[in-house]
């Protein structure tokens, strides 16, 4: 037998300042499985989380909402906790890295990295916000880039030419947060010197702890400068810049009074200050599980953060004497049907609206069927979604006992296990192949074995037939048979399906009253037990409640204007850009006669490249043809059925390409920023805008 091992295993730490959403899901769910795979082998096993809680973003919404922080983080902590639990993510612990023990624990890697020589300080830039009384992150900042010269660019890179700067490099530099010109203010920041772990920086991501393709893409930090020979050249890792000045929320630096660690020098730290309170709770040591090379760790984060745990987060480790991860697991992002995932269409899905219309189990398979030990994107097409729960759980596995469990409810499993033609040990023997698919993160393959032996379990229930040998008396021991051989194969799969749906195998247990507990009770019969009477265990699902949820999350995401703490803060540059038209009388206005009308056809202008060609209906049977620069910025298929305003009484005016009788009502400087303005639902075609 193989020897017990303790695994430390983290999902990254949820930050504060938003709700769980089906994207998050990916992570905590992949880590939840591997988590009960390896309890099920037998393992001590630790799953150790915490909300991240630190920096500005927090800040901010404390003070929209004129609460504390503490009081944000609370309500959070709560209501991700809430959600987990939902989707049967099992932490053993879940703490917060606004805790003693996450402070302890930084005071403690940052005296280490003052005592190697690691802590450096220089002078930094910084945007203040004098209006909010704070200092602007890179993405708080928008700007006339420096290279391009083009407008409102966020302050890290240029949207349009690519550039990379600083938020003080940008002309006309504006806070998003207050609409404010910031100014730019000099403080000394500290600095972790990184390159001084370099050599072992480099040896470490390349010896193993890393997916290929994460190890392949951060040798372009170390080497990507290339010499006169097109060879590429070794380059200094920069400082990485772990203070803020006040006001910051985080941990006060205790060497350096008035500054505060930035949110991600302190979020990793919150790994071991919650284990710290798990150990504290059960009895152990946390350097038996951070300071031990018999323990494992073991970290799923996504692709967007490996930097920090690759680079960062080993350096620290190293130096502050804790154990390295053993492996750093990576996964992609959720597209929603091939699409980023996104409020307008209702795809960017709330944990909590999921769970108002659809079984979590549904995600938990789904999901599994999904992942790879890849650094891979992941669709959830929903099409294949309702193939997968009813075609899959519903119809090979839930099936099997659902057809033969009741015909055995009074007399229970046979004493002896019948001939079933191999099928027990062919499974059985699987097990071997889907543990290692669990252990390399392959849940796919995982899945795709175990829906293959469904497939060899169905038809044997098929042609046995049990609804048939219960007609006839004289075949009661047959059909007794039938089904003990039916509800082990079920039993088998139940099993290997623990971790991703364990409350089916809960179901299952309770069907035939032994629990599941370890992997290998699939290579041993059930036999001579109790059957009870069947209960329903899973629901085909429904189309119509996955739009349900869609349109829920929809309307969750539209803009909430009756709290202006909720309203974004808008800049005043488009005023700025085109000053108001002189004023006017209402009888003026009233010479423009403005009505709702919708598209009925869209199509792109041959020889046109701006230009979309829209026949619109003001109700009744005549329709107009409009020419509207508006190609750049929608696909001619998303007009149609739209409501949307036109200048009606405009003179026709005679285009290369036809005549356009009116114009369609648009925001927005033209190119890809056109916004067509559409009336609310309710208005119809015809009516005059007043
Ligand atoms: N607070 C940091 C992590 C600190 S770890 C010391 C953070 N938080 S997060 O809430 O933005 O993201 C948490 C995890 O969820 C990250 O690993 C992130 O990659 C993952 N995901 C967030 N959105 C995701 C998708 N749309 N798809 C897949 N995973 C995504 O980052
Ligand atoms: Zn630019």
């Amino acid at each position: 037998m193989a020897a017990k091992r303790r695994i430390l295993v983290t999902s990254a730490l949820p930050y504060a300042n938003g709700h769980i959403h089906i994207g998050h899901l990916v992570e905590y769910l992949q880590t939840d499985i591997w988590v009960r795979f390896q309890k099920l082998m037998g393992h001590h096993c630790v799953y150790i989380c915490a909300d991240d809680t630190h920096g500005t973003a927090i800040s901010l919404r404390a003070q929209a909402e004129g609460r504390s922080e503490e009081a944000v983080i609370a309500e959070m902590s709560d209501a991700h906790q809430r959600d987990f639990a939902a989707f049967g993510i099992a932490f053993d612990h879940y703490g917060s890295t606004n805790s003693e023990s996450t402070r302890r624990y930084c005071h403690e890697i940052w005296k280490s990295l003052r005592a190697a020589g690691l802590v450096a300080e220089h002078e930094v830039e910084q945007l203040f916000d004098t209006a909010k009384g704070m200092f602007l992150s890179d993405r708080q900042v928008r700007g006339t880039c420096p290279r391009c010269g083009s407008k409102n660019q966020p302050g890290d890179n240029c949207g349009h030419c690519g550039a990379t700067y600083s938020p003080a490099d940008l002309a006309d530099p504006v806070s998003v947060l207050s609409g404010t010109t910031p100014e730019v203010r000099t403080a000394t920041h500290l600095f972790v010197t990184l390159d001084k772990e370099r050599a072992f920086l480099e040896e470490w991501t390349q010896s193993g702890p890393l997916p290929s393709e994460s190890a392949n893409y951060l040798k372009n930090y170390f080497f990507n400068e290339k010499n006169e020979n097109g060879e590429l050249r070794p380059k200094p890792l920069q400082d990485w810049d772990v203070s803020r000045p006040a006001p910051y929320f985080g941990f006060e630096i205790p060497d350096s009074p008035g500054n505060y660690w930035y949110v991600w020098f302190d979020a990793p730290i919150g790994y071991i200050g919650s284990t710290a309170d798990w150990c504290e709770k059960h009895g152990e040591r946390v350097d038996d599980w951070w300071r031990s090379e018999k323990t494992e760790i073991h970290h799923f984060i996504g692709k967007d953060i490996q930097y920090f745990h690759t680079l960062f987060w080993p350096a620290m480790l190293k130096v502050g004497g804790f154990q390295l991860p053993t492996q750093v697991h990576i996964h992609g992002f959720l597209t929603v049907d091939g699409e980023k995932m996104s409020k307008s269409r209702g795809t960017f899905v709330r944990a909590s609206t999921y769970l108002q219309h659809l079984d979590p189990a549904y995600l938990r398979y789904f999901y599994a069927s999904k992942l790879t030990s890849k650094v891979e994107d992941l669709d959830l097409s929903l099409d294949e979604f309702v193939a997968k729960v009813n075609g899959d759980l519903v119809g090979k596995v839930v099936n099997l006992a659902s057809r033969s469990a009741k015909f055995v409810a009074a007399t229970g499993l046979s004493k002896k296990y019948p001939d079933d033609g191999g099928l027990f040990a062919d499974f059985a023997s699987a097990g071997t192949q889907i543990a290692k698919d669990y252990a390399n993160g392959d849940y796919s393959r995982a899945m795709r074995r175990i829906m293959e032996l469904a497939d060899r379990a169905n038809p044997y229930v098929e042609q046995a037939a049990p609804w048939e040998l219960r007609k006839d008396p004289a075949k009661a021991q047959q059909l007794q048979d039938v089904c003990t051989v039916a509800l082990n194969l079920f039993r088998q799969l139940c099993i290997y399906l623990a971790p991703v749906l364990p409350k089916l195998a809960v179901q299952c247990e309770e069907l035939l009253g032994d629990p599941i507990l370890n992997w290998k009770q699939a290579k041993k019969h059930l036999l001579g037990t109790p059957v009870a009477p069947f209960k329903h265990m899973m629901q085909r699902v429904e189309r119509a409640s996955i739009e349900a949820m869609i349109e829920s999350s929809r309307e969750e995401s539209a803009p909430d204007l009756s709290t202006n703490a909720a309203a974004p803060q808008d800049s005043g540059e488009w005023l700025e850009k085109e000053p108001l038209a002189e004023q006017i009388g209402i009888e003026e206005f009233g010479k423009v006669d403005l009505r709702v009308a919708r598209v009925l056809e869209a199509k792109e202008v041959p020889g046109a490249d701006k230009l979309l060609q829209l026949t619109v209906s003001l109700g009744g049977t005549g329709t107009r043809n409009i020419f509207a620069g508006i190609k750049a910025a929608y696909a001619p298929e998303s007009l149609v059925g739209k409501l949307v305003v036109i200048v009606a009484n405009l003179a026709p005016r005679k285009m290369k390409f036809g005549l356009s009788e009116g114009m369609v009502v648009a925001a927005g400087p033209g190119g890809k920023d056109v916004f067509v303005l559409s009336p609310d639902s309710g208005a119809a075609p015809g009516q005059r805008v007043h």
